[in-house]
């Protein structure tokens, strides 16, 4: 991997959380970091903290702003924000589109900027905060299980159509991580990921080590992987499984 030490790094949804963990990580290894965040006060308060330019904004709109913040170029782009969203298929419309804009479009809307400029330099990474609910599934949130898979497919895109072409990517599917996400989850989230949650410092140590290898799929929680083959491999009893832990969710309520 190239050097991180003077990177310019893009982190969104940095105000607090994750985001902020992995700027701080970022800052600490001595790269320029750009913190973003849809709360400018919470942006401010990362950037000041840590040294680092605020450009506070909705992540799909400031991605310009912050690379003009950078001098001109972006060497590593961590599209982060993202919006909880539990539902059902009764959640509002708004919830929904709320849910493609900030969880799926954002990082579209980045890479269509971010892009040009990196096949032509012939490098660039690109960090998709995605979620263990990207490969499995999320009970008690739809518009969040489907919109990180969504998140999940176009990371995966951009990693197979540009590979050859210098560009990195790297999808993190952490499971419960103690944020502030977290803390509003609500019930379900209490029961499937407060139990085994870790530290939002531990996501950006797992991100590390990741990019240390270039490699795509980043899992900050043991057992992530086990479940994942186990889905591909046998899905009615996956199902089953999931139904189990939603019945026993339904109990609690
Ligand atoms: N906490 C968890 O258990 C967990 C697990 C897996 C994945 N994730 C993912 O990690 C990412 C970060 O979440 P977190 O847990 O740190 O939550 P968080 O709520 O602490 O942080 C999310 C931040 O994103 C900001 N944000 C929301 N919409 C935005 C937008 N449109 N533009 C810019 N900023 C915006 C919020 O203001 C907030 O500061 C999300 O994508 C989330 O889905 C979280």
């Amino acid at each position: 991997m190239e050097t991180v030490q003077s990177a310019g790094v893009v982190v969104t949804g940095a105000g607090g959380g994750i985001g902020a963990a992995l700027a701080r990580r970022f800052a600490a290894e001595g790269a320029r970091v750009v913190v973003n965040d849809l709360d400018a006060a919470s942006a401010t308060a990362v950037a000041e903290e840590i040294g680092a330019v605020a450009v506070p904004g909705d992540a799909s709109t400031v991605v310009e702003q912050a690379r003009e913040a950078l001098g001109g170029t972006v060497d590593i782009y961590c599209a982060n924000a993202g919006v909880g969203s539990e539902g059902t298929e009764a959640a509002p419309e708004s919830l929904w589109a709320a849910a493609w804009d900030v969880n799926v479009m954002a990082h579209v809307r980045a890479a269509h900027v971010l892009l040009p400029q990196w096949l032509e330099r012939g490098e660039g990474r690109f960090v998709s905060t995605v979620s263990a609910a990207g490969l499995l599934s999320m009970i008690g949130a739809a518009p969040y299980s489907v919109t990180k898979h969504g998140a999940y497919a176009f990371a995966e895109w951009l990693s197979l159509t540009y590979r050859h072409r210098g560009l990195k990517v790297h999808a993190i599917c952490p499971q419960g991580v103690r944020t502030n996400m977290l803390d509003v989850a609500g019930s379900a989230g209490e029961l499937v990921l407060a139990p085994t949650a870790i530290e939002p410092s531990e996501v950006a140590d797992a991100l590390f080590a990741g990019m240390a290898e270039d490699r795509f799929l980043i899992l900050p929680h043991p057992g992530t992987d086990q479940l994942y083959r186990a889905r591909a491999a046998a899905p009615e009893q996956w199902l089953d499984g999931m139904n189990h832990l939603q019945q026993k969710w339904e109990a609690t309520r």
